[in-house]
């Protein structure tokens, strides 16, 4: 078998040298462009996990490796004349160099030919052979060939970077947030082996273009960061190696092979440097790849296994690159956080790492991370405890006059389960049995301001005496016999309205018994929908005067709070979002216009509700589809609602129309919670996917959200709130006198069940390298 790999990285020579050991009898040659020796960058860096898989593939090479790296244990962060520094985190550097002369030697070894200073310009070179690896690199010249194959996609990035070098010795990751004149620096920086480290440096373009770097060559800029790091860097120097600065490409390619060729490593997708990916994601390529050839029958076989196999793997660790660049790139949201409080962001921002598994391997840090939290809290008039306060999640929060006693807040769901608008004894049990669960807000499902702003012949409805009468009984059961506030989502339906009950077909439309239903413009939902009725502006007095009409039941019911459901393509979403308002008229056209009817009818319900109450508006802070509303939007829609006097956003998305691509994962809202919380500077409550208190109290702990609203989890566990605070020690939860054996019980059992299972976590965790040798915060010195 004859094997060819184009490009000496990472990539090609650990791909060369599993494949030489697997089959000892293939003709296996690496073409590399450059000298063997001519390598470009400082030092590469891995994770303890990597290195374990490194071990299993090539003990050999894993020995000669790891003689040379350097081993950390712990982040540091240093931002504002403070460091936060949290250990437990087992990485290792080495240089690029090293690690490639490293890989030569051990291709050697096993016989591959190396032919270095040897471009290859297409592959008809390479005719005979039986597979063409194509491990060439970020700007992959034969993926471009075959763009039409490949079909990738690069995302160029905002954010300027530059690598370069340092002999200043590091005992952590340190990550640098430096305010400058021009703007914010950021440093990312490594050491990798004794006196060396690897710096690179980041700024948005704003910055960049302030600080002069455009115009400064290589040596140049490098100064520029050694007087704006200097500080740091103690006098030690920063060493430049085509230290460039560039924009990063976020590469992603549709198909990874053609007939015998396959991408491999930076060639086929990129991750972001800041989590440190490059070099790992390009080895564990190889790896995939030649267990595809160890498993299957023939080449075509085995490639297509490869990329099967391997794609899921690559996009995960992709899509956490993705959201630690938007974390970077984004920093100025942060700027004027708590510098305790900004740790914490910069170590949760993957998603990877939570409060709770925090709390495990740096205590102490969170117990301050706590303090941060409950001193802002106490700035707000709360008489709480700052010197052992309770985790975020149990933390009260005002809105106006309302306050709520923690930060979890039960979702509005609709049940499907009125009669005629009429909620029924399963509206009591359910809602009343989630107030009870502990949760500090509970909202209504979307109750419809009329018979014909009903989503289904199932929702529930605010518009006649004895829906007064029956929500006003469930207002009262829920102020009896429990802490929780009660807030009522009020909503239109609009196009999606006249549809089935969600078991009998979501959105789907009724097939009798249905009702004409109304929109910003003329527009079905699905092709077979009703085509709804664009508003005119009698439409639109009626509307408003139903949602005043609503509001001023709903404040006899004795509801807490209101929210304005603006989201989820109903009919106030129809007017915001451009992919279903088409209007010519001022409700259509600019996002200002768009606006415009939403904000009447919220400054009409708002001036039927009481001052002292708060209000909020739910809205979709995407459309997940080309020409739809993006979180940029989103700000611009909060900060219009927030200058009408909203108290809240409920930041949601989605739902607009029917070909939208949301991308689901854990807390997948969350970053769009963020972007309006710390852009617009409004409170906002975030959903979607959030299943753990872990989680809930991740997000408010790095100032994401300031309630974290839970759906599903709450349909299946109405004491989601209070088994949590169990698990929190937050004693002080509501629990009816009628539960509260229930409560001392499992209050004792958590404490026991909590330490079992901290004992086992830190049991079953082996030790990292640092730990092993005994370097977890020793630097190294220059020899
Ligand atoms: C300048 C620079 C500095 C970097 N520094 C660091 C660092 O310090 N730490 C870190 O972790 N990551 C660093 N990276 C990123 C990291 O190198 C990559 O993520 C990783 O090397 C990917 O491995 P690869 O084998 O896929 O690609 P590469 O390492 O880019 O290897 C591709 C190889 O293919 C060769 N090649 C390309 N086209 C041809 C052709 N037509 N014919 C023959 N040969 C060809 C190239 O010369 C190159 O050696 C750096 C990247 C660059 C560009
Ligand atoms: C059965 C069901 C009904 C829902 N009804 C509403 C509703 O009436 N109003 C609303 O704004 N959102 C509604 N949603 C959306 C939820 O409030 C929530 O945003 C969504 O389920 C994501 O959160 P989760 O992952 O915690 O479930 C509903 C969701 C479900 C599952």
């Amino acid at each position: 078998m004859k094997i060819a790999i184009i490009g000496g990285g990472p990539a090609g020579l650990y791909a060369s040298i599993l494949l030489a050991k697997q089959k000892p009898k293939a003709e296996i040659t690496v073409y590399e462009r450059n000298r063997a020796d001519d390598t470009f960058g400082f030092g590469v860096v891995f994770s303890d996990a990597t290195l374990d898989n490194f071990e299993k593939y090539d003990p050999q090479s894993y020995r000669r490796i790891t003689q040379e790296f350097a081993y950390w244990d712990d982040i540091a962060v240093h931002f504002r004349g403070t460091v936060h520094r949290v250990g437990g985190n087992g990485f290792c550097g080495c240089s690029r160099r090293n690690l490639l002369l490293i890989l030569q030697e051990r291709a050697r070894e096993l016989g591959v030919n190396l032919r270095f200073e040897t471009e290859i310009d297409d592959e008809s070179r390479l005719i005979d052979a039986d597979l063409v690896i194509l491990a060439d690199g970020i700007n992959s010249r034969f993926r471009e060939r075959y763009i039409d194959h490949f079909e990738p996609e690069v995302d160029i990035r905002s954010n300027y970077f530059a690598w370069m070098g340092s002999t200043r010795p590091l005992d952590a990751f340190t990550f640098i947030f430096q305010e400058t004149e021009w703007g914010p620096f950021i440093a990312h920086a490594y050491q990798y082996e004794a006196g060396r480290s690897t710096w690179i440096f980041e700024t948005d373009p704003e910055t960049f273009e302030n600080a002069g770097l455009k115009g400064l060559n290589e040596r140049q800029s490098a100064d520029r960061m050694a007087e704006i790091f200097g500080w740091f860097l103690g006098g030690h120097q920063l060493l430049t190696n085509r230290s460039m600065w560039r924009n990063f490409p976020m590469i992603r390619s549709k198909r990874w092979v053609k007939n015998n060729m396959v991408l491999l490593g930076d060639a086929k997708a990129t991750a972001h440097f800041s989590i440190g990916s490059g070099t790992k994601l390009a080895m564990e390529d190889a790896i995939a790849l030649a267990e595809a050839m160890e498993r299957a029958p023939t080449i075509a076989a085995a490639l297509q296994l490869y990329e099967q196999g391997r794609r899921e793997e690559v996009e995960k660790t992709q899509h956490a690159a993705d959201v630690s660049l938007v974390w970077f790139e984004h920093v100025d949201r942060f700027w004027d956080f708590d510098p305790v409080q900004f740790a914490f962001g910069v170590m949760t921002r993957s998603k990877a790492i939570t409060y709770d598994n925090l709390k495990l391997r740096a205590p102490d840090f969170v117990a301050e991370v706590d303090k941060a939290f409950a001193k802002q809290v106490r700035a707000k008039g709360f008489e709480i405890d700052v010197a052992r306060p309770l985790a975020p999640m149990f933390q009260p929060m005002r809105l106006r006059e309302m306050q709520i006693a923690n930060r979890a807040v039960v979702s509005p769901m609709c049940m499907y389960s009125a009669k005629e608008g009429v909620p029924t004894d399963f509206h009591l049990v359910h809602y009343g049995s989630r107030a009870i669960g502990g949760a500090g807000l509970i909202f209504t499902e979307m109750t419809c301001v009329g018979r014909d702003a009903r989503i289904t012949p199932g929702c529930a409805g605010l518009w006649n005496d004895e829906q007064e009468a029956t929500w006003k009984r469930i207002v009262d059961f829920v102020h009896a016999n429990s802490a929780a506030k009660f807030a009522l989502q009020l909503g239109h339906a609009g196009r999606k309205g006249a549809t089935k009950l969600m078991w009998d077909g979501m959105d789907r439309p009724l097939e009798e018994g249905g009702w004409d239903v109304i929109s910003a413009s003329p527009i079905p939902y699905f092709p077979d929908s009703q085509v709804p009725r664009e508003m005119d502006r009698a439409a639109m007095d009626q509307v408003r005067a139903a949602f005043v009409a609503a509001t001023e039941r709903g404040e006899r019911c004795g509801f807490d709070m209101l929210e304005l459901h603006c989201a989820h393509g109903y009919l106030l979403a129809s007017f915001i979002s451009p992919l279903t308002n088409k209007r010519s008229d001022q409700y259509g056209g600019s996002l200002t216009n768009r606006l415009r009817f939403p904000l009447e009818v919220f400054e009409a319900t708002r001036a039927a509700w009481p001052k002292h109450k708060p209000m909020s508006v739910r809205i979709s802070a995407t459309d997940w589809a080309e020409g739809g509303i993006t979180g940029d939007d989103a700000v611009l829609v909060a900060r219009a609602f927030a200058e009408a006097g909203v108290d809240l956003v409920d930041v949601s998305t989605g739902q607009t129309v029917r070909d939208g691509q949301p991308v689901y994962g854990r807390m997948f809202q969350t970053p769009f919670s963020d972007q309006v919380r710390n852009e617009a500077r409004v409170a906002t409550m975030c959903v979607g996917n959030i299943t753990t208190s872990d989680q809930v109290n991740t997000i408010l702990a790095a100032g994401r959200a300031d309630l974290v609203a839970l759906g599903r989890p709450h349909l299946v566990d109405s004491a989601f709130t209070l088994k949590a605070a169990a698990w929190y020690g937050a004693e002080g939860v509501f629990c009816p006198p009628q539960y509260l054996p229930g409560k001392e019980q499992i209050f004792r059992n958590s404490v026991r069940d909590r330490q079992d299972l901290e004992e086992l976590k830190i049991k079953a965790k082996p030790k990292t390298r640092a730990e092993l040798k005994g370097e977890a915060t020793k630097p190294l010195a220059a020899e």
